[in-house]
C-alpha cells in the first residue's frame, strides 16, 4: 500500500528538464528544487563538478553530454517533461569580443533547436533572456514592455550576445502567438554568488567582473577597472534569483507570456565601488594578505576593438513584484561576503 502511495506521489511530481545543469544558475536552481521534493529533474551538461553531491538523489537524473550532439536524449526528455529550462550559453563578455561566432552558434543556434522542439511538443519553456538585451538604453530603469533595446554598430561584436538573446526572445514570443507555445522569459541582472565562474576561467578573463576581481585578490594581483569605473550594475544574489525562478516554475500558468526582470535595484553600484568593497571585505577577513592595488585600463586595450561598455543598468522589478510577489532580500555587502566565503573556503 505504502509503495503504491509512494509511486502515486512520484507520478504526481512535475518533471523539469534543465540543460546547462552544472552552470552557476543551473546547479543552484536544481539544489533548491530538490529540497522541495516536488519535482523530478532531468539535467544535462558537459561537466558535473558542481553537482557531485546531488548525483545520487533519486529525483535527479543527470547525463554528461553536449547539447549539440545528444539530440535524441534531449528530444526524448522534452517530450517527457512538463517544463524545459535551457540554460546553456556562454555569458562572458570577453568571448563575445574574441569569438563572436561561438556565441551565435551556441547561444543562438543551439538554443533555437531546443525552442523549436519545445514548441512542437507543446511544453512550457522558461528561457533565460538577459539584462544585456536593453543594451545602452538611457532609461533610468529598464522595463520589460516599454524600454527600447539599444545596441551599438555591427562591427562591435560585444552586441552579438545581446542580439542573439533578443532574437530568441522574439522567436519564442512569435511561437507563443502563432503556435500556442507557452513560455516565460526571465532577465537576470548580474547575478552573483558561489560557483559564478571557475577561477581558472576568470584567470583567462573569461569570467564575470566579480570572479575576475576575486581571482586577482587571491592571486595577489592588481585589480583592473575597465574605463572610468563609473559604469554601474545592479548585482543580485543567486538565492534571490533562484527564489524568483522557483515562483515562476510554481505559477507557470499565471506567468505564461510574461517577461520578468530579476534584479536588485538597491544593489546598483559602480564597478569602482564594487572593486573597493570586495577589497575591503577581503582585507577585513585576511588582514595584511593583499598587496595589490586598483589600476585603470582603457576598454579597447582590455577587451579589444569589438567592445563597448554599458554605462548604467538598473532593473524595473514591478512585474516581478506583481506576478511573483517577489523582492530581493540580499544587500550587496552580504552578497559579496557570501560569494567571497565560497571562493576562499
Ligand atoms: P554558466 O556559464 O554558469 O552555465 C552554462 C552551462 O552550460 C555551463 O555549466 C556549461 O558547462 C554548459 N554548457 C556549455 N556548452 C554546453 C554544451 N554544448 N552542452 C551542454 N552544456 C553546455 O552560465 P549561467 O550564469 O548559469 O547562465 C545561465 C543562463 O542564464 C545563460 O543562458 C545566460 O546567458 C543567462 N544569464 C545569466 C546571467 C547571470 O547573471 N548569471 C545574466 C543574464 C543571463
Ligand atoms: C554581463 C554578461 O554579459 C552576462 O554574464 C550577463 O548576461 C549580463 O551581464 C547580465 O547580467 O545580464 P556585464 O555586466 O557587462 O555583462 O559583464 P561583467 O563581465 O560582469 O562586467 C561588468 C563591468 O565590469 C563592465 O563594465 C566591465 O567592463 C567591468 N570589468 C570587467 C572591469 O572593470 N574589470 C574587469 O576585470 C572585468
Amino acid at each position: 500500500m505504502l509503495k503504491i502511495l509512494l509511486n502515486k506521489f512520484n507520478y504526481m511530481k512535475k518533471s523539469i528538464l534543465i540543460l546547462g545543469a552544472n552552470g552557476f544558475i543551473g546547479n543552484a536552481l536544481i539544489r533548491s528544487l530538490l529540497l522541495d521534493k516536488k519535482y523530478k529533474i532531468f539535467g544535462m551538461d558537459l561537466y558535473k563538478n558542481n553537482l557531485s553531491d546531488l548525483i545520487d538523489n533519486k529525483d535527479f537524473n543527470f547525463v554528461e553530454g553536449d547539447i549539440n550532439i545528444s539530440n535524441e536524449w534531449i528530444e526524448y526528455h522534452i517530450k517527457k517533461c512538463d517544463i524545459i529550462i535551457p540554460l546553456v550559453a556562454i555569458a562572458t563578455p570577453n568571448v563575445y569580443v574574441k569569438d563572436p561566432l561561438k556565441i551565435f552558434e551556441l547561444d543562438f543556434e543551439s538554443n533555437l533547436k531546443i525552442v523549436k522542439w519545445v514548441a512542437n511538443y507543446k511544453k512550457h519553456i522558461i528561457f533565460p533572456s538577459t539584462s544585456e538585451v536593453y543594451g545602452i538604453s538611457t532609461d533610468k530603469k529598464f522595463n520589460e514592455y516599454k524600454t527600447n533595446l539599444v545596441v551599438g554598430p555591427v562591427h562591435k561584436s560585444r552586441w552579438i550576445y545581446s542580439t542573439s538573446k533578443q532574437l530568441l526572445d522574439r522567436v519564442i514570443i512569435a511561437n507563443g502567438d502563432q503556435n500556442k507555445l507557452t513560455y516565460t522569459l526571465f532577465r537576470p541582472f548580474n547575478w552573483i554568488g558561489p560557483k559564478l565562474d571557475s577561477l581558472k576561467n576568470a584567470q583567462l578573463g573569461n569570467g564575470r567582473v566579480l570572479t575576475i576581481f576575486i581571482n586577482n585578490l587571491l592571486k595577489n594581483k592588481n585589480i583592473t577597472i575597465v574605463g572610468s569605473g563609473k559604469q554601474t550594475r545592479s548585482f543580485t544574489y543567486i538565492d534571490d534569483g533562484v527564489d524568483a525562478l522557483k515562483n515562476i516554475i510554481k505559477n507557470k500558468k499565471k506567468l505564461n507570456k510574461k517577461i520578468i526582470n530579476i534584479g536588485n535595484p538597491n544593489n546598483n553600484v559602480t564597478v569602482e565601488f564594487l572593486a573597493k568593497k570586495i577589497i575591503s571585505i577581503y582585507k577585513k577577513k585576511y588582514p595584511n594578505k593583499y598587496k595589490g592595488k586598483i589600476v585603470y585600463k582603457n576598454q579597447k586595450i582590455f577587451y579589444g576593438e569589438g567592445y563597448e561598455d554599458i554605462p548604467v543598468r538598473v532593473p524595473d522589478i514591478s512585474e516581478a513584484r506583481k506576478y511573483l510577489n517577489w523582492k530581493p532580500i540580499y544587500n550587496l555587502e552580504k552578497s559579496l561576503y557570501k560569494t567571497l566565503e565560497y571562493y576562499t573556503s
